[in-house]
Parts: structure tokens; sequence; C-alpha cells
């Protein structure tokens, strides 16, 4: 039943703020407030006998909740911790964890239930508008302002000493230079520093963890291989800096399963090298999947195809890693043919 249905003398008095302010379209203002819509009576306004079953409704879900509270103390003091019950679908589980948890979830919902049908049914439901007030300042208070700001003015005599005020405004303009100068001691410029590693033509590709220069036949299909500059010994003061870009991985793929031409010319019988620091935020990739020649970087989940340029099939990571040309010296051993050829780890500024 709405409040439409109901004859007009059993409805309560409406509030005179109820319905807020119906604003007139003018000029500055071209569309019209319309204010609140009627409103509408809950059954619980006009008929007492609702109002009494909602109540009786509230005090029933509070008395529940009282109920189960109890029950939840009954339950504590009689039931061993040791008991099992089936409950479908669950399974077997502890009796006493089972009775503890069911009432004090129906303890708490009733409470809750009957808050909100008593907020619903039977609490005011008088519909308030607060009017905007503007923002700008009356005309008097802005008047003011700028009367005492023209006094100020005046008593500070800026406009007749001209000597102090362009002394002032000078010191003015040259003090943030200070700030400026100490932008140096955010340390020295890297210059080219980020887009050159340890890498270059002729070295020779060591193996991280035996320390042995690494040879085509020591690299088999599905291995990963880790693999630093030669010359780089764990024990430099330098060496983390150092393998923090140079870290390489090194895999061996059918050459018929590589898309990529470049790839293809960068590798040796199928072996390419590419940069282990993750394009993302620079975490060293670690898991490869023979099957599909995809690495992942456990960080953030960026996979990057290993047959087709380490580019990134999945991820946050913005860029391919970073491919190294590799071949074959004089004496058998897989040597760089020159550095990357961009700078490796997560993308900065200057990459293009
Ligand atoms: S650092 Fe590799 S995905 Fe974030």
């Amino acid at each position: 039943m709405s409040s439409q249905d109901i004859p007009e003398e059993n409805l309560p008095a409406e509030q005179d703020h109820a319905h807020g302010a119906v604003g007139v379209a003018d000029e500055e203002n071209p569309f019209a407030d319309p204010g609140l819509p009627p409103h509408e009576h809950r059954i619980q306004d006009i008929d007492e006998r609702a109002a009494k079953r909602s109540e009786r409704a509230v005090a029933l879900l509070f008395t529940v909740s009282m109920l189960a509270t109890l029950g939840f103390i009954v339950s504590y003091v009689t039931i061993p911790h040791d008991r099992a019950i089936f409950v479908f679908p669950i399974g077997h589980i502890s009796a006493l964890n089972f009775a503890l948890g069911l009432t004090l979830g129906v303890a708490l919902f009733c409470i809750g239930a009957g808050a909100v049908h008593w907020a619903r049914t039977l609490m005011s439901d008088v519909e308030v508008a607060d009017e905007r007030h503007p923002i700008e300042a009356p005309p008097e208070v802005r008047a003011k302002v700028h009367a005492d700001f023209r006094q100020g003015a005046k008593e500070s005599a800026l406009g007749r000493r001209k000597l102090i005020r362009n002394t002032m405004l000078g010191a003015l303009t040259l003090v943030p230079l200070s700030g400026v100068m100490l932008l140096r001691d955010l340390g020295p410029l890297p210059h080219s520093k980020l887009r050159h590693t340890l890498w270059a033509k002729g070295k020779l590709l060591v193996n991280m963890n035996t320390n042995q220069p690494l040879r085509p036949e020591d690299v088999q299909v599905g291995s990963l291989t880790f693999a630093k500059p030669e010359g780089l010994e764990e024990t430099s003061e330098e060496f983390q800096t150092e393998i923090a870009k140079a870290a390489l991985m090194i895999v061996r793929l059918q050459p018929g399963n590589i898309k990529d031409k470049r790839e293809l010319d960068w590798s040796h019988e199928g072996i390419v090298a590419y940069s282990k620091i993750c394009t993302h935020v620079g975490c060293p990739i670690s898991l490869y999947e023979q099957q599909t020649h995809h690495v992942l970087c456990p960080c953030h989940q960026s996979t990057f195809d290993l047959s087709d340029g380490a580019r990134v099939i999945f991820g946050p990571a913005g860029h391919a890693l970073p491919q190294l040309r590799i071949g074959v010296n004089d004496e058998g051993y897989l040597q760089a043919l020159g550095d990357f050829e961009e700078p490796v780890g997560p993308a900065f500024w200057e990459r293009g």
C-alpha cells in the first residue's frame, strides 16, 4: 500500500522543509531545480497496526540475538573440544567450532538485521534538503580585504621607496637559485652509463655457477643457463653494480623454432642470449618453460617469448628483453659480439 491509496485525512501532516526549495529557471541558471519528488509515506507511518508489527519483528530479531549469545556460552561450556560432527557439504568438522561460529554469527546478524529493519520502518524518514551556500565572499568582505591590502601597501611605502622595492625584488628573484644549485648534490650525471654494460666484442660468456667459459655443447635444449662477462669476479667491489646490468640468460632453441629473423642472426646454432633483468622494474628473471619457450619474471608475472625476440606476451613489462649478439671464438668458446644495443632493465625516460 502506498500513500496514494490512503485517505487524505489519515496522512501525517506534511513538513514544510521536506521537499526542499524548487528553483526557477532564469538567465543565470537556465536549468530549474526541480526539488525533491513528492514524499511517499511508509505504511508504518499511516497504519498503527503495521507499525506494531514492525516493532515486534525488530524485538524478535533482538531476542533471537540474545538467545544465540546464550547458546554461544552454553556451547563453549558443554561441548568437548575433540567432538567432531558431519556437516553437509563441508564434511567432518569440530562440533565446538561449528556451534561457536553458528551462534555468534546468528547473534551478530540478528542485531544488524534488527537495526536495519528498525531504521527502515519505524525511525523518522523525513527528507531534508540542505541548501548549498555560495563559495564567493560577500561584496563587503571583499571590499574590506582590498582596502586592507591598499592600506598595508601604503604603510610599507613600497611605492615611494623604489630602492628598497627594487633590491627586494632582486633578492626574491635570486634566492630560488640556491635550490637549483643544490640539485647538483643529487649525484653525478649518469651520462651514458645506463646504456652500457660490461659486454663487449670478444668477451667470453662465463657460467655463473661453475665460473667456467661456456662452449656451445654446454648449453642443452630445454635448459636455462645464467652467464656473466669474462673478468667479472664475485669478489670485486663493483660486482653487484655490474652484474645488475650484465646478467645474461642463455637458452638453446631449435633454429627452426626461432620466429624472429634478427634473433636468429644474433644466435649461434639456436643458442640465444638475453638480458636476465626484467624490463618492468628490474627483477631477475628465473623461470623458463621449455615447451612454450616462455620465460617468466616472478615479481609481477611478465612473460616473454624467447622464440619471438623475447617480446612481452603477458604482464606489465613495457619492452622486450634486450638480446646480446653472440658467436664462437677460434677456441670454440661462446663470446659476445658487442654490447647490448639498448639499455637493459626497466624503461627510463631516455629510452627511445
Ligand atoms: S619486475 Fe618483472 S614483472 Fe615486474
